[in-house]
């Protein structure tokens, strides 16, 4: 115990005491040199032009030389690329630069694939192209380019004129004025707190802004602890949203401050239109907001003197320290489209093994093997599901991942073996820095095969993290990412098995003494980039090694990872958690907008610690944490070190009762989520959503961040304050839509309505109109429901019609994708008859069937149900009414899953 604990905790707690209330260990934009330099720019005033003589065309595009009228030097070009799915890819980046510019190279799913463009008109001072829906006009001075959607105007980019590109130049000789930097004193070289950043290169920021006539509301730019809609940035002195990977301890809310992730891309959202900005730089980023509805003092008084009201729109301004410029503009039309091409972009989450949407148990730390083997036990005797347990880094052998210490984890095949051998799972923490130990084999490793990040001088960086001294693994290099699978192979890491899974922490990259505690921008990696250009896509740059890693471990499993660093394109190897919040009710109510974010960002697959990280939470708090976070994809307790163990089985009844009951309420509905992430996998579509996505018309939802739409089926509401006696609930779609309250199946009517609630009391809603295919039956995990049957609940809407989908498979390998073996279902309801069809010609021989249907709205006077199916022919089957809670259920259908069938109801 005190040999785990020594050098962790005393750098842990000095660092919470240091850090966790204390801001100014992070840049403000004002201390960004670059920040506070692009800033400066005045509207109006764009000096760049495109000098359409150069211009050179092929079938997707074209691209001109792009001038600065006041910087002969500044040799920029500027490619227009029409891409498949009605979007657009812009570029600008130096011509025989000083340097090369750095694009991220693990973020998109691919290169993109290019479209036809077809130009409509083309004159010395402007080009206009078409492909698809989409359209650009671009004019040549000053640089303006406008996008459409057929022939809606979406997007105008360098309207107000603060497009910027600070091309790589020498140093000025001392004296010589450079009109573009001025005389930033931070251009050359930085100082922030005691560090100093050399800035071998010089000043190299980039910026563009963008416009969206009639948005009403701007959402995007995870990962921060704020609302779901982006604030207007600026006025009263509220920063620009931050995207900068950092590890801050006990991060604040209703914060632009940057935290563990950084996913560039934004989506402007009006009654009649969406349209996204995917801001491809993996370089700090700070990003500015302007929308309308805020105004300003000048502009409303302006406004209110002539009587005018100005249009709604919203100003997105990107600046970037580093990198090529390249931005795509997403035209939508709904917001389900742009989110949708954004996928197609950056790509989606694969379909996770069942058991990953499961419950999953954690803490710092489970204190020994046997500690593992008793906790798994208890869930058992309480009757409460629990499909992973968790393993954070003080089971390794002094902090050197990839080995087990050897007193308290000495035999972790045995524990492997008890733990799996009940269908559970285990998931065991693997962080990117590596302890600086002599003897110690992926250190030595590192060093012979030359795979560490270097220092400026290119010596191997050296930082400190939880090991103490410590070196990093540099991703970038091929040979570094070769040997670090092999770490992940079951020769090298004994103990582990095919149902062993990883956790990636840290990997932002954490370190303790670096400056804002990560690594210093000028430490270089591979192929000479330095950290500066790939801060933000180093956590992918790990899970990708990982992801590598499982897969070549465990060929027919799908690999399940944890990350917290994460970026655009995580989402196609890992699911990502909130990091360390708060056992505070501002940080249960902050995972949802939180988490909305992230699934608009791409990352669907995520949560946040169940119960808070740091510090305990009260009984009511944590009820209502489990209450609400069985409605986020990734369900997992977690607390720190120092907290009082809070297991659910450890609370009295009634405690255990309702945490029980959520965990049920999951498990029921695992066949919804598993669905969902099917759904995802192959249409690109969220799992979450916030209410605007389906509802963008209803201003009403425009600010609604504590509802989540699982799917399109169901609503949920979690309660989020202490000693609630009821709730507002905001029922979208209007008089004429259903809601079915989840708890006695009461219909409610769409708009505002007020619930009252007690401690056992869920807020949540079935869309009259959806089909929810539901396992009912307790398990003790959901490896052991495979084969259990389904009940489906039929909610149904104002036309007494409903409709829904189910997908099932082995729930563990690849088949489903290598050879089609799945079943993918159809479920109608119309005219009292549910008629269930195959939507895919596929099969897979599951054992599972319909144990029940519940219709929700039902007519009353129904006397019996028909089935009629090939294998069983037509059989009757039992109905009842139960008015208490206002169903119809029909029970035994009895058939399979795999077979088309009907049920009418007489
Ligand atoms: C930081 C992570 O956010 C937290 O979840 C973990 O427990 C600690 N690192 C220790 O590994």
């Amino acid at each position: 115990m005190t040999r785990r604990v020594i050098v962790p905790l005393l750098a842990l707690s000095l660092l919470t005491t240091i850090l966790a209330v204390d801001k100014n260990n992070f840049k403000t934009c004002e201390q960004s040199s670059f920040c506070r330099r692009l800033r400066k720019y005045e509207q109006n005033k764009s000096p760049y032009y495109l000098d359409l003589s150069t211009l050179e065309l092929d079938n997707n595009g074209f691209s001109a030389s792009l001038k600065n009228s006041e910087l002969e030097a500044a040799n920029l070009k500027l490619t227009l690329t029409a891409i498949a799915g009605n979007i657009f890819k812009v570029t600008v980046d130096e011509v025989q630069g000083l340097h090369p510019r750095y694009k991220p190279q693990f973020s998109l799913n691919g290169e993109p694939q290019a479209a036809k463009l077809e130009i409509l008109g083309r004159s010395s001072e402007s080009i206009s192209v078409k492909a698809g829906d989409a359209k650009a006009v671009i004019t040549a001075k000053p640089l303006k380019l406008e996008f459409y959607h057929k022939e809606h105007l979406v997007s105008v980019v360098n309207g107000k004129g603060l497009f910027g590109f600070e091309h790589y130049r020498t140093k000025p000789a001392d004296g010589e004025k450079d009109p573009q930097i001025q005389d930033d004193p931070g251009a050359w070289e930085e100082n922030f707190k005691s560090h100093h950043d050399s800035k071998p290169k010089g000043p190299s920021a980039i910026a563009a802004d963008f416009n969206f006539p009639g948005a009403r509301r701007v959402y995007g730019l995870p990962e921060h602890g704020d609302r779901l809609a982006l604030r207007t940035t600026g006025s009263g002195g509220l920063d620009p949203y931050r995207l900068y990977n950092l590890d801050v301890f006990e991060y604040e809310m209703d914060s632009t401050m940057a935290i563990y992730g950084g996913i560039p891309v934004v989506y402007a959202v009006s009654p009649e239109h969406t349209t996204g900005i995917f801001w491809h730089n993996a370089a700090e980023t700070w990003v500015d907001i302007n929308n309308s509805k805020d105004g300003n003092v000048v502009s409303s008084l302006v406004n209110l003197v002539s009587g005018s009201k100005t249009d709604p729109n919203v100003d997105v301004r990107f600046m970037s320290e580093s990198g090529a410029m390249e931005f795509f503009v997403l035209t939508g039309p709904t917001p389900k489209d742009a989110v949708k091409q954004y996928a197609s972009l950056t790509g989606v989450h694969g379909l996770p093994q069942l058991f990953a949407l499961g419950y999953h148990q954690s803490r710092w730390n489970y204190n020994d093997q046997d500690d593992v083997t008793t906790v798994v036990a208890k869930f058992d005797q309480n009757n409460m599901p629990v499909d992973v347990m968790w393993l954070d880094i003080e089971y390794t052998d002094g902090k050197k991942y990839f080995t087990w210490d050897p007193i308290k984890f000495s035999q972790p095949e045995n524990m492997v073996n008890n733990l799996t051998s009940t269908g559970r799972k285990l998931v065991v923490i693997i962080d990117p820095h590596i302890k600086r130990e002599g003897g110690y084999f992926v250190h030595e490793d590192a060093l012979n095969y030359d795979l560490y990040v270097k220092n400026k001088d290119g010596g191997v960086y050296e930082g400190w993290c939880w090991p103490g001294s410590s070196s990093y693994l540099d991703f970038y290099n091929p040979a570094t990412m070769d040997y670090y699978k092999k770490l992940y192979s079951l020769e090298t890491f004994k103990g582990t098995s095919h149902d062993v899974w990883i956790w990636n922490d840290m990997n932002e990259p954490s370190v303790f003494n670096g400056p804002e505690i990560t690594m210093p921008k000028d430490v270089v990696h591979y192929g000479g980039w330095e950290h500066r250009d790939i801060h933000n896509e180093y956590p992918l740059s790990q899970v990708i090694g990982t992801y590598r890693g499982l897969i070549d471990r465990s060929p027919h499993r799908r690999p399940f990872i944890l990350t917290r660093g994460h970026f655009s394109g995580t989402q196609r190897y890992a699911a990502i958690w909130t990091g360390d919040n708060d056992a505070k009710w501002s940080h249960l109510a902050a995972s949802f907008p939180m988490c909305l974010s992230e699934a608009l960002g791409g990352i669907s697959f995520c949560g946040a610690d169940v119960g808070g990280f740091f510090n305990n939470p009260d009984v009511e708090l944590l009820q209502r944490w489990y209450q609400g976070a069985i409605w986020l994809p990734f369900f997992r307790a977690h607390a720190h070190i120092d907290t009082r163990r809070r297991e659910p089985f450890l609370f009295p009844e009634d405690v255990m009762a309702r945490i029980r009951n959520a965990l049920r309420l999951r498990y029921a509905h695992l066949p919804l989520w598993y669905t969902l992430f099917w759904e995802h996998e192959t249409q690109g579509e969220p799992v979450i959503r916030p209410l605007f996505y389906h509802y963008p018309q209803d201003d009403n939802v425009l600010d609604i961040d504590d509802t989540v739409l699982v799917g399109h089926s169901v609503l949920a509401r979690p309660v989020t304050d202490p000693g609630e006696s009821s709730v507002k609930v905001y029922l979208p779609g209007e008089s004429k839509a259903i809601w079915y309250d989840l708890e006695d199946f009461r219909a409610y009517q769409g708009g505002i309505h007020t619930i009252p609630v007690t401690l056992d009391r869920h807020v949540v809603f079935y869309r009259g109109g959806s089909i929810v295919p539901r396992k009912d039956r307790p398990r003790r995990s959901a490896t052991v429901m495979r084969n259990d049957p389904f009940t489906l609940y039929v909610a149904l809407d104002s036309s007494k019609s409903a409709s829904g989908t189910l997908y099932v498979d082995d729930y563990e390998s690849f088949e489903y994708k290598n050879d089609k073996k799945y079943v993918y279902v159809h479920f109608n309801y119309e005219n009292n008859k549910l008629t269930s069809s195959l939507i895919d010609k596929t099969d897979y021989p599951t054992k599972e069937w319909i144990e029940r249907v519940v219709v929700l709205g039902a007519p009353k006077g129904i006397k019996g149900a028909r089935l009629t199916s090939k294998s069983l022919g037509t059989v009757e089957l039992e109905t009842s009414y139960d008015s208490e809670f206002r169903s119809l259920t029909v029970r035994k259908p009895g058939v399979s899953i795999r077979e088309p069938f009907t049920i009418e109801l007489y």
